[in-house]
């Protein structure tokens, strides 16, 4: 395949960025420089911008302390995840430590521009969302987050009205809510229909596949982007199929490894546009982004994919 002159520069920018800061080398890193460019993009319904289909979520394993060795391997998984194309990187101020990691890693690779920043708030009253989106800025070092949530529902219409303000102010690009709790479908759908929004952010996986039901198609009908987490149900997927060898169908949709037969499951939805399973490991990212790579299941293999799950 062709890269064009842009993703050429910014595939060798990404390497030596990757060799200035100490990191092995892409070919090291067992990096082939030309999937920078075959990652599938989806559009953002509300602007037709497109995003890369899979995503880094960094609740829990990115909570870690500043001087640790896990801290040096985030930094690595940071850095090759824009080489290799990635951009999209979730996370919230209620994370721990994980969105203070998330800005010093990125600020200190350089890597910014290369890449989608998400975070939420989460607080109750206009003033205490405030503050925390302004907390959020400083450490993420950054003067413009790219999508700013309102985490789980909380004082929703508060915190949206602000969020409109900033997005118009051109602090924010985008807005949006989200989820990952069944019991809070019903309100969640309810704001779906009530506000204009970019974005949607709810749990779907093979092992959780309630949102499919309504929340996925009043997403597509309502123009809304969808971010999926929890894809793997925190790991509990792969505890599922346990030491199983992979069906041999898997080949028909170019599926590798357990970690892209479920994410490929996610994918093949048409409303999702992008999947942020959490991923603090090298091995992990490789392979959670081939999953943004080859065919798709059809319809047929999705029933197929289900049915096996269910039957384990
Ligand atoms: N309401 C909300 O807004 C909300 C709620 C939940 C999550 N989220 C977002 O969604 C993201 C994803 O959720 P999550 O990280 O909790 O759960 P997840 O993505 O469903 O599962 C992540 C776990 O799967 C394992 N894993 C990842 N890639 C793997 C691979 N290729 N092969 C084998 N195992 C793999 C890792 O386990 P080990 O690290 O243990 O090996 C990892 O911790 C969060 O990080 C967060 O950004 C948002």
């Amino acid at each position: 395949m062709t890269l064009s002159r842009r993703e050429m520069l910014k595939a060798a920018a990404g390497v030596g960025a990757l060799a200035a800061l100490g990191l092995p080398s892409s070919r090291a890193l067992g990096l082939a420089l030309p999937r920078t460019s075959e990652l599938l993009m989806r559009p953002i319904p509300s602007s037709g911008e497109k995003i890369p289909a899979i995503g880094i979520g960094t609740a829990r394993r990115y909570d870690v302390e500043g001087s640790s060795e896990e801290m040096a391997v985030l930094k690595e998984v940071l850095a090759a995840f824009a080489v290799m194309g990635g951009q999209v990187v979730d996370t919230a101020p209620s994370y721990g430590r994980a969105e203070i990691v998330v800005g010093e890693l990125v600020n200190a690779i350089g890597n910014r521009d290369d890449l989608f920043l998400a975070t939420k708030v989460r607080a109750e009253g206009r003033e205490a969302g405030i503050e925390q989106m302004e907390e959020s800025f400083r450490r993420l070092h950054t003067d413009r987050i790219d999508l700013m949530q309102v985490h789980n529902l909380a004082d929703v219409e508060t915190q949206l009205a602000t969020l409109r303000e900033w997005k118009a102010a051109g602090r924010i690009r985008y807005l949006g809510i989200t989820t990952s709790f069944d019991r809070q479908y019903e309100d969640f759908e309810r704001v779906m229909r009530e506000q204009e929004m970019d974005f949607i952010q709810v749990n779907y996986s093979l092992g959780d596949r309630g949102a499919g039901e309504r929340i996925l198609p009043l997403a597509a009908d309502r123009g809304m982007a969808v971010l999926v987490n929890l894809p793997y149900a925190r790991g509990r997927l792969f505890q599922k199929v346990d030491d199983r060898p992979l069906p041999e169908w898997a080949a028909e949709f170019d599926c590798e490894s357990w970690g892209q037969f479920f994410l490929k499951f996610v994918l093949s939805e048409p409303a999702v546009t992008c999947a942020i399973p959490g991923t603090a490991k090298m091995t992990y990212l490789e392979d959670n982004l081939g999953a943004a790579r080859g065919r798709l299941p059809n319809p047929e293999l999705r029933q197929r994919m289900i049915a096996l799950y269910d039957s384990l």
